[in-house]
């Protein structure tokens, strides 16, 4: 792995690999956790870069590690592990990696980049992206058909299928309160390419809801979800699936950007799948979705956009180590989806605040109406001088910021206080990396006033995660 030269910035810590497992049971804790606060913080991320006998080229693509905060009676317990799936374990055994990832490529033969697209078990599990739950297995995911089921208390791998459909599931599945179902799309890549829309209810296998043929399908991220529909946003990042079979490279390598086209917006009925609307806006990259609902005959749809893809540029190695701030910076777009037959699909910038990693009162929001949500400012854009975790106020563009010399955030996570009368009642979780200690720690902030509350140190450092999910009191899984 690099090592840190001395005129880098203090944030490369936070690309350094984390190899050892760690069981805590008590953190040093500074200030006052709320006292409603009961459950644990479960985080991913890539841990481990350097295999042995090849060093991975893209900091996505590192051995995903899982992290557990802990937080009852006012104290926290962590843990961390490596996420023992197939993609692990063939690395460990090898020196090299197993499968293709997202931006790193195992060299492997024709036959075996061929049956990436056709065959299940030669598409990665290196769950490094995020973390769900269905019923009470607890997955970890990139975006595969096959997430990695795992102990939510000693973080445990377990031997336990959950397949997805398609060859590209998204790693951000929204989850209905209700029944506890996961609402997700997949890309389904072969001669004839397809998205679609699918459900899975817990012990249930996926049910597919629509199917849209495409010849070029698109990276997409995440979705947008509101109480009646489903949008995917298909920018013009596309690739031709034989693309992929033929060329040796990571996974995002085969796919082009084609700044003249039209980002694609499809409008489906969450329910019966049915087509609704096909809109289009201009070219546009994004990751990650705000949030969306409904509002006089419209969709209104919120999502962190860039004008090009760049940004999966600036997390190479050599774009890391050098600084690197190319790529357009992100912004926090609202798009006015109409959904009476018209075509003309409007676009605002929210505010002048570049976050990213959002994160909303899901719960509550999700789907309706909202006007707070929360992020981590852009670090490349600003020049990695400082990250602050920024609260944006969506309908009137302002924000609150908390922000600390030394102090890089990872995704801030919502977590709403019981009974809370307001939207923002609640507090905001994120790990933190001190580049002054050279270790990280739990930051517990109040969300409506973007205070401190608490943080608990953790000994070592944390690497820059990517997302996470709280839970009540996760229940005792057995192992099967
Ligand atoms: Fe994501």
């Amino acid at each position: 792995m690099q090592t840190i030269a001395r005129d880098t910035g203090r944030h490369q810590l936070g690309f350094q690999p984390l190899e050892q497992e760690h069981q805590i049971d008590s953190l040093a804790i500074e200030g006052e956790l709320p006292r409603w606060l009961s459950g644990s913080l479960l985080r991913t991320g890539p841990s481990k870069w350097d295999l042995g006998a090849q060093r991975l080229n893209h900091w996505f693509d590192g051995l995903a590690m899982l992290h557990r905060f802990s937080i009852r009676d006012g104290e926290v317990s962590y843990g961390n592990r490596f996420l023992r799936g197939k993609a692990f374990r063939a690395a460990e055994q090898t020196g090299r990696l197993g499968f293709q990832e997202f931006a790193s490529d195992p060299c492997r033969s024709l036959f075996r980049r061929l049956a990436t697209l056709f065959v299940t078990p030669e598409i990665t599990d290196n769950g490094a992206v995020n973390i769900t739950r269905l019923g009470e297995q607890y997955m970890a995911m990139t975006e595969s058909p096959m997430p990695v089921v795992f102990d939510p208390q000693t973080l445990q791998t377990l031997n336990v299928q959950a397949p997805r459909p398609g060859t590209l599931p998204t790693a951000h599945p929204h989850r209905d309160p209700a029944s506890g179902a996961l609402i997700g799309y997949t890309t389904k890549l072969g001669a004839r390419s397809k998205y679609q829309l699918f459900t899975q209810a817990p012990g249930r296998p996926a049910r597919i809801l629509a199917s849209i043929g495409v010849g070029e399908p698109a990276y997409m991220h995440s979705f947008a979800l509101t109480e009646r529909h489903a949008v995917l946003v298909a920018g013009p990042l596309v690739v031709k699936p034989i693309e992929l079979a033929l060329r040796r490279g990571g996974l995002i390598e085969s796919f082009h950007w084609k700044a003249d086209r039209a980002t694609q917006i499809y409008v489906l009925d969450r329910h019966t799948g049915e087509r609704v609307a096909n809109l289009d806006t201009d070219a546009l990259f994004c990751f990650h979705h705000v949030n969306a609902f409904e509002r006089d005959g419209e969709i209104v749809m919120d999502l962190i956009g860039y004008d090009d893809p760049g940004v999966i540029d600036r997390f190479y190695w050599d774009a890391i180590d050098a600084e690197s701030r190319k790529g357009a910076p992100p912004t926090v777009r609202r798009y006015r989806l109409p959904l009476d037959g018209r075509r003309d699909v409007a676009v605002e910038q929210l505010s002048d605040h570049a976050i990213e990693m959002p994160r909303i009162n899901y719960a509550r929001c999700n789907g309706s109406a909202y006007r707070y949500a929360y992020g981590i400012g852009d670090g490349p854009s600003n020049g990695w001088d400082s990250v602050p975790i920024v609260k944006l106020d969506v309908d009137g563009g302002g924000a609150d910021v908390w922000a600390q010399d030394g102090a890089y955030p990872g995704e801030p996570i919502f977590v709403a206080a019981p009974e809370s009368p307001r939207e923002d009642s609640g507090a905001l979780l994120s790990i933190v990396l001190d580049a002054e200690r050279c270790s990280s720690y739990l930051l517990v902030l109040d969300a409506e006033t973007m205070q401190e509350r608490a943080r608990a140190h953790v000994p070592h450092h944390i690497p820059f995660g990517v997302h996470g999910e709280f839970y009540d009191d996760p229940p005792e899984v057995e192992q099967q």
